[in-house]
Formats: C-alpha cells, structure tokens, sequence
C-alpha cells in the first residue's frame, strides 16, 4: 500500500505578524502537519525562531508540529523543542556529535525522530539508524531560507531510499523540503517522497484551501502513476 500523502506548510512564509492566524487558517484548510524552520545563524546562514514561537505555534492548532532544527549542536536542545510542543523532532545528519543518540533521545522525551539530509548528503548516513526514524527527509535545497529552487539532482535519492524502505518491509515518510510546488510535487512524489512541505508556494497563493488541496492532488495522481505501484 502506498504511504498517505501529506501537505505541510512551511510557516517561514507565513505573516509573523499574525502568526497565530496564519497558522489557524492553513490547519482549517486541510495541512497535515506544521513545519516549523528554527535556524541558528550558524548551522545556516539565516536566524528565525526559538522554543517560546514553537510553543505559540503549538497553542494555535491541533494539527501536530514539525519542528525541522537548522541549528549546530542540535542535542543540546532537543528537550526544549520538544517541550515547547514539537510532535516531530528533524534533527541534521550533519549537525549532530552522535546521530544514532541524539535519535533515542528524542525518542525517549516522547517525540517522532526524523533524520534530514542536505542535498550533498548520500544516504549512507542513514543506514545505522533507519529502523528508528518516522520520517527521513531528503532536502531539495540548501537550507536556509524559503522560495529557492528544487534540485532535481536530489530525486535519485528519493528513489533509493524509497527502494530500500520497502526492500526492508519498514514504515517510513519520505518527507521532501524545498522549492515545492504545483510546478515540481509530481516529480518528488513519482520519485517517492509521500511528506511536502510547501512555504513560499502556499503562503504566496490566494486560496489556502484551494492550493493545498491541488498539491495533495497533483502529488496523489504522480503517486499512483509512478511504475513503484
Ligand atoms: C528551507 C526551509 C524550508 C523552507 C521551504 O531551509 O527548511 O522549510 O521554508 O520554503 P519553500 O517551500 O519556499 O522552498
Ligand atoms: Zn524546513
């Protein structure tokens, strides 16, 4: 059986202003998490938001929080996030002393543990601690800010990891992060990514409601064309 597809705005793009109802209104119109960018200006070249604005985001939706840290020395941390309401921990393979312990750790504080690889990133990195993870999510772009381009060079991994997910009878979302859009959702979701994050194509369009469910759409119809099924 296919993985269910789910949509998840990016609140980068979102109105900081009127946050609490940027984020009340993509929840009514039909997001299946929320994604929350928490950069460090360091690990990347950009500063947004700390645990008191994920702990607000948390008081604005039932719609569970994913919390993807670009931030150095994410272990350190992870019980702040995950206090402060993340339901889904994202950690860097490339930020992180002790990958396969900082996993247990947002593990044991209750929280789903999700591994991101930047797009220079092979997947080896994940092969020691594949069978702890929720979701692993494969970058379509260097992180640090919103509206950039998808590199298509990311969609062979998309296709191997899927691969091996279902070689080793596992259940895990392929989540995809980065330049999606109407325009490139078939691509990543025929290569196998089943999670979308969508910040400056969703926040950009008129009709929250309309735009998240054309992405589900154009996403499931790739899905179930793609020779995978
Ligand atoms: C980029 C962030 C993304 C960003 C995506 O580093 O991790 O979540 O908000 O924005 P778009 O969808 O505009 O590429
Ligand atoms: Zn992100």
């Amino acid at each position: 059986m296919s993985p269910s597809i789910k949509i998840a705005p990016s609140i980068l793009s979102a109105d900081f202003g009127r946050l609490a109802e940027e984020i009340a209104s993509v929840s009514q119109a039909g997001a299946d998490l929320i994604h929350v960018d928490v950069m460090d200006g360091h690990f990347v070249p950009n500063l947004t938001l700390g645990p008191a604005i994920v702990k607000a985001a948390k008081a604005a939706t039932s719609v569970p929080l994913d919390v993807h840290l670009m931030i150095s020395n994410a272990e350190l941390y992870l019980g702040d996030y995950i206090e402060a309401g993340a339901d889904i921990l994202t950690i860097h393979a490339e930020a992180v002393n002790h990958l396969h312990g900082a996993v247990q750790q947002i593990q044991k504080l209750g929280a789903k543990a999700c591994v991101v690889l930047n797009p220079a990133t092979g997947l080896a990195a994940l092969d020691y601690v594949l069978d702890e993870l929720s979701m692993v999510l494969i970058m379509t772009v260097n992180p640090g800010f919103g509206g950039q381009r998808f590199i298509d060079a990311c969609l062979p991994k998309i296709e191997a990891l899927r691969e091996t997910i279902v070689r080793r009878g596992l259940s895990i979302d392929i989540q995809v992060d980065g330049g999606v859009s109407l325009e490139t959702i078939a691509k990543a979701s025929s290569a196998g990514a089943n999670v979308f994050v969508s910040g400056s194509a969703l926040f950009k369009s008129e009709n929250y409601q309309a735009t998240i469910a054309e992405l589900r759409q154009l996403a499931t119809a790739a899905s179930a064309a793609s020779v995978r099924n």
